[in-house]
């Protein structure tokens, strides 16, 4: 058994629940759910964390905090959402409409566990921009524009249906990665960020990431969307060089923080 490691991490890490075991972990950061929230609801019962993070593509049946409802009084509940939270008119609802809604960390650093935490939702998408690009270079800046430019632009005449949803950007692009999203963050400092899109290390990953994450000093990066829970430093894909740790998570896995000290 790894040994139990008793000390706070920070001086304003938030006093352990009464009843709560001294080791248990500040945050969990859960892989893509994809309707199935039965691991967050049984690990957050046997961990008692302070917080759960949820990386993307949610995609629950019901409003979130009804899928969540069992553990809304135990943890604290964040998330950022993937591109598949706007599959459908339900994904998006039962997301960006639940009550949790303001839980979403896309665009925003907050303070949780003690820990600052950045978070950055959705994909990348050529049509608003590839990265690869000079943000200047971006097809849009904002989600803003693309609804203008959907519209008609100033005219606000020929208003092409197939380019918009519910008046305004198609539904798919909500979680499209905007410029303005990401230059606003660049502006920020955190110690944790949280995405869906992975850093450059993975073979799909984006050098856009690792930008995100020295602009924000973090020293750890979590990702969800590719079903694969990985160490990327123990898989070899970055060095102990490396300014920040890099976790991916899978479906059904979390992943636990602060980890535990070896044995
Ligand atoms: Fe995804």
């Amino acid at each position: 058994m790894p040994s139990i490691k008793k000390r706070r991490l920070l001086s304003s890490d938030p006093e352990p629940l009464p009843g709560a075991s001294e080791d248990r972990p500040k945050i969990l950061f859960f892989g893509d759910p994809h309707g199935d929230f039965e691991p967050v609801l049984e690990a957050v019962k046997c961990q008692q964390p302070d917080a759960i993070i949820l990386l993307g593509d949610l995609q629950a049946r019901r409003p979130l905090h009804l899928e969540l409802a069992p553990i809304l009084d135990k943890t604290a509940v964040w998330f950022v959402h993937g591109n598949h939270d706007t599959d459908s008119d339900e994904d998006f609802d039962n997301v960006f409409h639940s009550e949790l809604a303001d839980r979403n960390l896309d665009g925003e650093v907050q303070t949780i566990a003690g820990y600052r935490v950045a978070g950055l939702g959705g994909v990348f998408r050529d049509k608003v921009w590839n990265p690869a690009m000079p943000l200047e270079q971006a097809a849009f800046a904002s989600d803003r524009a693309m609804a203008s430019h959907a519209r008609g632009g100033r005219s606000g005449i020929e208003v092409d249906l197939k380019s918009t949803w519910r008046g305004g950007i198609l539904r798919k692009h909500h979680s499209s990665i905007f410029p303005d999203v990401y230059q606003r963050l660049c502006t920020l400092r955190a110690d944790i960020l949280v995405t869906h899109e992975a850093p450059a290390a993975h073979a799909h990953g984006f050098t856009a990431i690792d930008e995100l994450a020295n602009r924000l000093g973090a020293t750890l990066v979590v990702h969800g969307h590719h079903h694969e829970s990985i160490n990327y430093l123990e898989a070899g894909l970055i060095t102990v060089d490396s300014p920040f740790l890099v976790h991916g998570v899978d479906k059904g896995d979390f992943l636990a923080w602060p980890p535990k000290a070896p044995e």
